[in-house]
């Protein structure tokens, strides 16, 4: 069928809306009308580096909209169902088997190499391939194809074009939190950085009950933002020296610290600042850095450092749960959303990278016009 898409051509440059055409869902896949799709960094790191994905290629991850068609063996989802896209992943290695697909033996093989395992991709331009299947649905387009595996149904009285960024940044936020630091009530968290990832980490928080929320960032308004959603204490990192308040507010130590930005010696830092028995999530890939830990500090307390992808979630389990949580007014994450149209996919992408907006969510248009 012939859609409109983003088209990332080559490293750096604008995203170009074109005309493609998109293979039949096989019997594993399933065809998505796309309603709206977040817009995410990891997207914008791909357009940008040389290495990661190959291109051209059409990026997007974090897709909702209503099943079109199924493959023959599709199960899971039926026509007219509302759905979001998550990540993917192989579903017979030792993660996937236990249920911790967010961390699949696979995961660049599903996510990152722009086509299927066989090598195929399901998009074309009519002068030859173009690299399809990012995180199993390249949904910066009217249509995606993405795979049973990845596919999560919702239900339909949400409004759907909301929901995609549950697909990725926000599942990461909230389930860095509640599945994987599993913070609870009356503790202590640090949360660095309060883009899109570290505020759904916030309104997590106090979903769980800790009583000492901590949100650091450089931006005043992005830690106001904060602070309504449920931090107890804001520190601008731009103005003040952050580790000498959360020293004053934690003297123990936090129990929690969750890293969202990137910056090495914040990291270092805040691990530095747990409490005993304390546990340091990292989420931003700090572009590949390296940092140096005192052994002797992690040893004597039980301190622990890991890292954290998609929030440790199983989709099918936690966006539900996030959604009747918004449902019930209590996970209010479309505060964090901004709507743009997919010709305008450039300027919501530089509006993100100058903070202007928290999640730009672009949407597709009505299937009529296409
Ligand atoms: N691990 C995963 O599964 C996963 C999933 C989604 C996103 N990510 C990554 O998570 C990261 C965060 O995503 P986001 O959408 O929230 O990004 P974002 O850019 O909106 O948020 C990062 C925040 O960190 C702040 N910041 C930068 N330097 C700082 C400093 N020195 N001190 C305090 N704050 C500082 C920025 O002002 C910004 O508000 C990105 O790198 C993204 O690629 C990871
Ligand atoms: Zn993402
Ligand atoms: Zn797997």
């Amino acid at each position: 069928m012939q859609i409109t898409a983003a088209v990332c051509r080559s490293n750096g440059a604008p995203l170009s809306i074109e005309s493609l055409q998109l293979e039949d869902p096989r019997e594993d896949e399933v065809l998505v009308r796309v309603v709206a799709t977040g817009i995410c960094h990891t997207d914008v790191a791909m357009r940008d580096s040389p290495v990661r994905v190959p291109k051209p290629i059409v990026l997007g991850h974090e897709g909702a909209g209503i099943v079109e068609r199924t493959g023959s063996a599709v199960r899971k989802v039926k026509p007219g169902d509302h759905v979001v896209m998550s990540f993917s992943s192989c579903g017979h290695c030792p993660s996937c088997y236990q249920g911790d697909a967010a961390y699949c033996f696979e995961n660049n093989l599903y996510n990152f190499s722009g086509q299927r395992k066989d090598g195929t991709t399901a998009l074309a331009d009519g002068k030859g391939g173009l690299h399809s299947h990012f995180f199993g649905q390249s949904s910066f387009a009217t249509y995606a194809v993405c795979t049973e595996r990845n596919v999560v149904p919702v239900r339909a009285d949400v409004p759907i074009e909301l929901l995609g960024p549950l697909g990725c940044g926000i599942q990461t936020g909230a389930g860095a939190v509640i599945n994987a630091l599993k913070v609870y009530p009356g503790s202590s968290i640090g949360i660095f950085g309060t883009g899109s990832v570290g505020l759904a980490a916030v309104m997590a928080a106090r979903l769980s009950g800790a009583s000492t929320i901590i949100a650091v960032d450089t931006q005043q308004q992005r830690l106001e933002m904060a602070a309504l959603l449920g931090a107890t204490h804001i520190i601008n990192a731009a103005r003040e020296n952050t580790f000498a308040v959360v020293g004053s507010i934690a003297a123990t130590g936090m129990n929690f610290a969750l890293d969202t930005s990137g910056n090495l010696a914040g990291i270092r830092q805040a691990v530095e600042h747990l409490a005993p028995r304390g546990t340091c999530g990292l989420i931003n890939s700090a572009k590949g850095g390296d940092i140096s830990l005192n052994i002797l500090q992690l040893m004597s307390g039980g301190r622990v450092v890991r890292g954290v992808h998609q929030g440790d979630s199983v989709p099918e389990v936690f966006i539900p749960q996030l959604i009747e949580l918004y449902a019930q007014g209590r996970f209010p994450f479309d505060k964090l959303v901004k709507f743009y149209e997919l010709g305008e996919i450039n300027e919501a992408i530089a509006d993100m990278e100058a903070g202007k907006a928290i999640k730009p969510v672009v949407t597709m248009g009505s299937p009529s016009l296409q």
